[in-house]
C-alpha cells in the first residue's frame, strides 16, 4: 500500500492567506527550518493506479497537479483519472470543498458517514458531483467496508469509527453550549487496510481526545497519522490569534499531560506522523523547542509529499 501525504496542514493552511502571526510569516519570508503545507488531506493506493482520497482539501488542485500518480492517464482516453473514491472524515470546510474541484463528470465515489453525507446532501453546489456519477455511500460504523469507485475494486477496506470531536465549525449551534449539537459521526477515524497483504493503519486527522476506546482501538498499530493541530490547548490565546482552545475547536493537543505524545506513549505503535497541523504550532518550526520534544519522542511531523509504503 501507497500512502502520500497531499497536504499536512489544518483549515487554513500554511501560511494562512490572512494570517501574519509569527509562523505564517516566517515562512512567507522563507524562514530556514520552515515549509509551507497545503490542506488535509492523504491519497492511498494499493496498486500504485488506482487511488482514494481521504479527505477532499481547498487545495486538491493544487495537490493533483503537484502528484503526478494522480494525474490522468496519457493513454486512457480525453477524460480519466486515478481517483476512484474520496472518503471524507468529518464535514469541516478543510476537508469536504475539495470535491468541488472534482467536477466535469468524472466518475468516482463518495464515502462518508450519514451525518457527513448529510452535510454534503444539505449544500447544493456539492452537486456538481452529480450523484448518478459520483455515489455517496454511507458505511457502517466499526465495520470494514471495500473501497469501490468507477467500476474499480481498490483492494483496500475502510473501517470508520466515531472519535471524540466535534461538529463542523460552520454547523454549531450557539445555544447548544455543551457539545454545540455535536453527534456520534461528526467526526471519525479510519482504519485502512489492503485486503492483499493485511497491512494496515489509522488515519484521525481531527480528534479531541483519545480516550480508552480509542486507545484500545489503536494499540500495537503499524502506523498512525494523528490529528497535530495544536502544541499546547491555549497557544492561538497566547499568541493573540484566536480565543479558541484546541479542545474548544476538537482538537487534542500533543503536548500536556492529556496530549497525545502522553497518550500514545504506552500504546507500542510502531509509526506515529502528524498531520493537520494548524499555523500556530510551533513544531512547524524545525528548530523550536517543541519540534526537539516531538521528534525525541519519536514522533514524525507530515509533510506535504511525505510517501510512507506499508
Ligand atoms: C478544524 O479542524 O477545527 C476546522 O477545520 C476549523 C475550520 O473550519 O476552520
Ligand atoms: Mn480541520
Amino acid at each position: 500500500m501507497i500512502i502520500k501525504i497531499l497536504g499536512s496542514a489544518a483549515g487554513g493552511g500554511f501560511p494562512q492567506w490572512n494570517c501574519n502571526g509569527l509562523h505564517s510569516a516566517n515562512v512567507r519570508a522563507g524562514k530556514p527550518g520552515y515549509r509551507a503545507r497545503t490542506q488535509s488531506s492523504l491519497a492511498i493506493s494499493a496498486n500504485g493506479s488506482d487511488w482514494a482520497l481521504l479527505n477532499a482539501s481547498p487545495d486538491l488542485r493544487q495537490q493533483i497537479n503537484d502528484t503526478p500518480a494522480l494525474h490522468p492517464s496519457v493513454d486512457g482516453g480525453l477524460r480519466n483519472s486515478p481517483i476512484k473514491a474520496v472518503v471524507v472524515t468529518n464535514a469541516d470546510v478543510d476537508h469536504i470543498t475539495g470535491l468541488i474541484n472534482l467536477r466535469e463528470g468524472q466518475k468516482f465515489s463518495i464515502y462518508g458517514s450519514d451525518r457527513v453525507l448529510a452535510t454534503l446532501n444539505a449544500n447544493s453546489i456539492f452537486n456538481v458531483c452529480a450523484p448518478e456519477n459520483v455515489p455517496r455511500i454511507a458505511f457502517a460504523l466499526d465495520r470494514p467496508t471495500q473501497l469501490t469507485g468507477a467500476g474499480v475494486d481498490l483492494g483496500l477496506t475502510v473501517e470508520a469509527f466515531a472519535v471524540p470531536g466535534k461538529i463542523a465549525l460552520f454547523l454549531e449551534k450557539g445555544g447548544e453550549k455543551e457539545n454545540y449539537g455535536s453527534r456520534d459521526g461528526d467526526t471519525i477515524g479510519l482504519k485502512i487496510t489492503d485486503t492483499a497483504t493485511s497491512k494496515s493503519f489509522f488515519y484521525i486527522p481531527g480528534c479531541a481526545e483519545v480516550d480508552p476506546p480509542l486507545a484500545e482501538r489503536i494499540k500495537g498499530a503499524e502506523l498512525i497519522f494523528l490529528d497535530g493541530t495544536l502544541f499546547t490547548d491555549d497557544e492561538m490565546v497566547v499568541q493573540g490569534l484566536s480565543h479558541k482552545t484546541a479542545q474548544r475547536m476538537g482538537h487534542i493537543s500533543i503536548s500536556g499531560p492529556n496530549g497525545s505524545i502522553a497518550a500514545l506513549k504506552p500504546l507500542s505503535i510502531a509509526r506515529r506522523i502528524y498531520v493537520h497541523i494548524n499555523n500556530s504550532n510551533p513544531v512547524l518550526d524545525e528548530n523550536s523547542e517543541a519540534r526537539r520534544i516531538v521528534d525525541s519522542a519519536g514522533w514524525e511531523v507530515g509533510f506535504d509529499g511525505m510517501e510512507v509504503r506499508l
